[in-house]
Parts: C-alpha cells; structure tokens; sequence
C-alpha cells in the first residue's frame, strides 16, 4: 500500500505536468549555440517521447557539434513508457510503465531519405537497441543511475518539475554543472538561490518573466484553451536561469537620470535610495540602491554589485536594515496601506511625497566604479572563472567610498 509520502510525491508530480513548446526552447537557445560543441547535453526530467528540449537538441544534434544527447524520463508521469513505439520494440508489455532513457552519440542519414532529421533520430530509437534503454528505477534525477549520468553530461538543459526547483538547482551546483533551465520568475527570491545570483554564479537568459503558454495533460481540469485537442495553459512569470555566459550579461544599462532627494527618497530603515523604475537608475549616485527585480533581467556584473535582496533575512542583517517600525506603520495604515506588516519585521519601507509606501521586490545594488571599467575586469577577474575558482580570488574593487549622507559621486 502507497505511503503518504509516495502518495504526496505523486500528487506534487502530477501537478508539474506541463510541456515545453519547441518555439520557446528556441527563442531561447539561439543565443547559446557556441557552448554546445563537442559537449554532453543531459535533459535529465524528459520523455523524450513528449520533449521538445529532447527535439530540439535531437534536431540540431549535428548543427550544434554535440557530442551526445542522453534523456531519460521520470516514470509518475502520465506517458512515461506508454509510447507505442517502446511496446512494438518489446522492451515494455502493453499497460506496463516505467523509466527509460535515451543516449545518443550521432545522428546520420539512417534511412536514407537523403536528409537528416528527426525521422532519422526515430528510425535510431527504433533501431539500434543500444539507444533506448529502461532504467532501474524511476528516472527520479536524484537517483544513483540518474545522478551517474549527470556526472558523464556537461550541460543540462530542461524545463524541470517547478514544486522541486530550489533543490533541482542546488542539486546541479552540487554537482558543478553547467545548465540552463525554465523556471518560474520566484526563484530569484529563494533564500537559497539568491547568493547564487548575488556571487555571479547563476543569472537570468535572455527570456524572463514573460507568460508562456504550455501544453498539459488530458487530466487537468483548468486550462486556458484546446488546439487540435491538446490542452494548453498559460503560465505568468516565466523564464530562463543559466550559468552558461551570454552576451547580454556584459551589455551595460544605460543610465540617463540623475540623482535628486525628492525622485529618489530613502528608505526609512536602511541606508539607500529607492528606485522605482530600472530604467531610473540615477548615474552619478554610487551609494545603495533599492530596485524592482526585473534589474536581474539587465544586470551587468561589471556594471553593478548585487548586495542583497528585500525579503530574504540575511541580508536584512548583513546591511543592517532596521525593523518597519510603528511610527511608519500607523501613517501607512493611516493611508490606507495594506499587506501583512507588523511594526517588528525587517523589510523596506519609504515615504514618498509625504506617502508611506511599501516597494515591492526590491534587490539592493551598488553602482560598480568606472561603468564597467572595473579595475581587474580582464582574463583574470572573478567574474571571468569557473564559479569553483571565484572564491578563492580577491574581490573586485568596490565603487568608491559613498557620499556619507546620500552616496552621490563627488
Ligand atoms: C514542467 S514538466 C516539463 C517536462 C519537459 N521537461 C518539458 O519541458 O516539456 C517537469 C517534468 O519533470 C518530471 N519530474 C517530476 N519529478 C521528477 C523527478 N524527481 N525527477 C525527474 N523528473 C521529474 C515530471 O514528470 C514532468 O514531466
């Protein structure tokens, strides 16, 4: 009989079953092609049947120089070894479910239909019986045979269950791997994921919290829309997190505001300036500043410190942001402000215009000194090493030392 931890892994699987669209993984992936060549691409929570990660690289397997492809699925999912093609090859009885994985080494012209495509990866599978095998167990990632196969791969590639990613993510690290994921927009804020943002070891793709539409299963009962059968729903705050370098995160932001008291308030309990808008980031203010998190989708690391973000307690400390207080809370209240504050708790507060406001999701930066022209910014900056070596190496040079009362560069 199923325990209740079974049964609530089941229940959590169950509701992560959506599906990526080929579209998507595109516009993504075509700003990575450099890092693939004579590498090791793991879609490691991927019917390769259902897949389209598993499509997409299997297409392209030539196009990008890989050096092979392994997928393997996870056997809770409704279709995982219930493809016709895996009963007609033997390998599964009909009613039969379980684990399987894919690896490919090349990708030829096997039919000889005088192109190479995706018929030939089929025509593969169906083939050459060292292709597809069943795993032992459950093709859970975590699993030893999985986690072997993690350790044989150089990037990982997937859109993985989102009740699990916090450990998805840290499970990756663990295992000093390169990888580019969706995921949904709230990572950022989990209290184990945002060092991984705030030490350069982890930052957003070129796709960010945008609403991307997924196919679903039959079974789910809310959708947004039917397409030649097939239920699909839109998800909000979607995006893409890598560590893989991309051109955008050296792009600088360009700056055209510039600081005053009265745009730019300070918060009441930290000392820093808050920010309403990215694209209102003053230029000549080089103290802390509190801004909106889509700064994550533009951060440059040559550019600007991330020091912490609202919300996450450790760095309420770190840069020793005072508590709501009750002076603040009764005039917000007094205003009519709403929200679960208490006078005790450690999150930003401001008054602007004479109105007490609660900014929403705010990270806490520093302007970098120089805009980019970071002393160190060459082969052998922090920003430039494997994430392992980073720590080791001596700290990029700070911005200059603030203006005491607001930061501005004199
Ligand atoms: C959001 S769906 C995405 C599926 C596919 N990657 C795609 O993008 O179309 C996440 C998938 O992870 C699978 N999954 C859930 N828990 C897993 C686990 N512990 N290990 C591996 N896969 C898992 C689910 O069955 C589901 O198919």
């Amino acid at each position: 009989m199923a325990n209740n931890k079974t049964l609530s892994n089941a229940k959590r699987a169950k509701k992560d079953e959506f599906y990526t669209q080929l579209v998507d993984i595109e516009n993504e992936l075509v700003h990575y092609k450099e890092h693939f060549r004579d590498k090791v691409v793991f879609c490691n929570c991927d019917d390769p049947y259902e897949s389209n990660f598993f499509k997409y690289f299997a297409a392209n397997f030539n196009h990008l120089g890989l050096k092979k492809l392994i997928a393997t699925c996870y056997d809770p999912s409704p279709i995982a070894g219930r493809q016709l093609d895996i009963f007609s090859q033997g390998i599964l009885s009909e009613n039969e479910r379980k684990a399987f994985k894919i690896e490919i080494k090349e990708v030829v012209d096997t039919n000889n239909d005088g192109a190479i495509n995706l018929a030939d990866v089929e025509y593969l599978i169906k083939n050459d019986r060292n292709v597809l095998s069943l795993l032992e167990g459950n093709g859970d990632y975590k699993s030893k045979e999985c986690e072997m196969l993690l350790d044989e791969s150089d990037i990982v590639v997937t859109n993985p269950p989102f009740s699990q990613l916090n450990d998805y993510i840290l499970f990756l690290y663990k295992h000093h791997k390169k990888f580019l994921i969706m995921c949904n927009h709230n990572v950022v804020h989990y209290t184990e994921i945002f060092p991984l943002i705030k030490n350069n070891e982890l930052w957003l793709g070129y796709n960010s919290n945008k609403t991307v539409r997924f196919a679903m299963p039959d079974y789910y009962e809310k959708w947004d829309e039917i397409i030649d059968g097939v239920k699909y729903g839109k998800v909000p705050s979607i995006g893409w997190i890598t560590n893989l370098d991309i051109k955008k995160r050296h792009e600088d932001l360009i700056l055209y505001k510039t600081y005053n008291e009265i745009d730019y308030p300070k918060y009441e309990n930290l000392n820093a300036i808050d920010v309403e808008r990215v694209s209102e980031i003053p230029c000549d203010y080089y103290g802390m500043m509190g801004v909106p998190d889509t700064f994550l989708d533009q951060y440059n690391p040559m550019q600007f410190e991330v020091l912490g973000a609202d919300g996450i307690p450790r760095y309420a400390e770190e840069l020793h942001m005072g508590r709501i207080g009750e002076d603040w809370l009764s005039r917000y209240r007094k205003n009519g402000g709403t929200g679960h504050y208490t006078a005790n708790m450690k999150s930003l507060v401001v008054t602007r215009d004479g109105v007490p406001k609660k900014p929403y999701s705010r990270i806490l930066i520093r302007r970098r000194r120089g805009d980019g022209n970071v002393v160190g910014a060459n082969n052998d900056s922090p920003l430039r090493m494997e994430p392992s070596k980073r720590d080791a190496a001596p700290a990029l040079p700070m911005a200059a030392e603030p203006d005491a009362e607001y930061g501005v560069k004199k």
